[in-house]
């Protein structure tokens, strides 16, 4: 995590082109490394690229979406997404999305920080009920256990895996946070 800086995605910057070809190329990694992450095989770059570009980037303009992005000399190795298009009876949660470190740089860290990051903005947003959804018995399950998410259950054959060769579960999570970091 040394060399790693974590950065709100401002995609105003002149530099929005080559961050969606770094968000595209980390999202084709981890899927197909076996990330349960909505996609299946065959997934090309440019299906990753266009689903930043279109399913993401809106969100980020209309400003209810935040995308932190974890980056070591430059390139993207990370990132996280707070989404904030809530109904207008709950304006105090947000759902986390799109936990995604490449798998060269894993166990250091990265997602933890990109995390705690991710916390630090939905309070300063008043968004105080984090939920997620994420695979059950995955990599992020004792992460985010470990970061004080509460496991509420599981939802058998919920998603296909990344090839398509089984159903596997999901398991729902929440986080109320308290006005300090944990
Ligand atoms: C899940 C993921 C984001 C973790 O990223 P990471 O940067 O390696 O995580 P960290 O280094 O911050 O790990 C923090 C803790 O999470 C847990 N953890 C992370 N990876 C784990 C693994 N492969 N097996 C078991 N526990 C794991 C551990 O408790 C770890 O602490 P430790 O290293 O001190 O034991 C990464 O594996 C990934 O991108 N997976 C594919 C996409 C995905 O499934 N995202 C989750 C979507 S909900």
């Amino acid at each position: 995590m040394n060399d790693c800086i974590i950065q709100r995605w401002n995609p105003a910057a002149a530099s929005v082109d080559a961050d969606l070809d770094g968000l595209g190329g980390l999202l084709h990694a981890c899927v197909h490394e076996g990330g349960s992450v909505s996609f299946v095989l065959p997934f090309s770059r440019e299906a990753a690229k266009a689903f930043w570009r279109h399913d993401v980037l809106p969100g980020v303009d209309a400003g209810t979406r935040c995308v932190l992005l974890a980056r070591s000399n430059g390139e993207i190795v990370g990132t996280v997404q707070l989404d904030m298009a809530t109904p207008p009876n709950q304006p105090h949660r947000a759902e986390v999305r799109k936990l995604l470190v490449h798998p060269e740089v894993r166990r250091r860290g990265i997602a933890c920080a990109l995390m705690r990051a991710l916390e630090d903005h939905a309070r300063a947003a008043g968004r105080t009920l984090l939920t997620l959804d994420t695979v059950t018995g995955g990599n992020a399950e004792p992460l985010y256990l470990s970061m004080g998410y509460v496991a509420v259950g599981s939802l058998p054959g919920y998603a296909l895996n990344f090839d398509s060769s089984k159903l596997e579960a999901t398991t729902i999570m929440y986080k109320q946070l308290s006005s300090k970091a944990s």
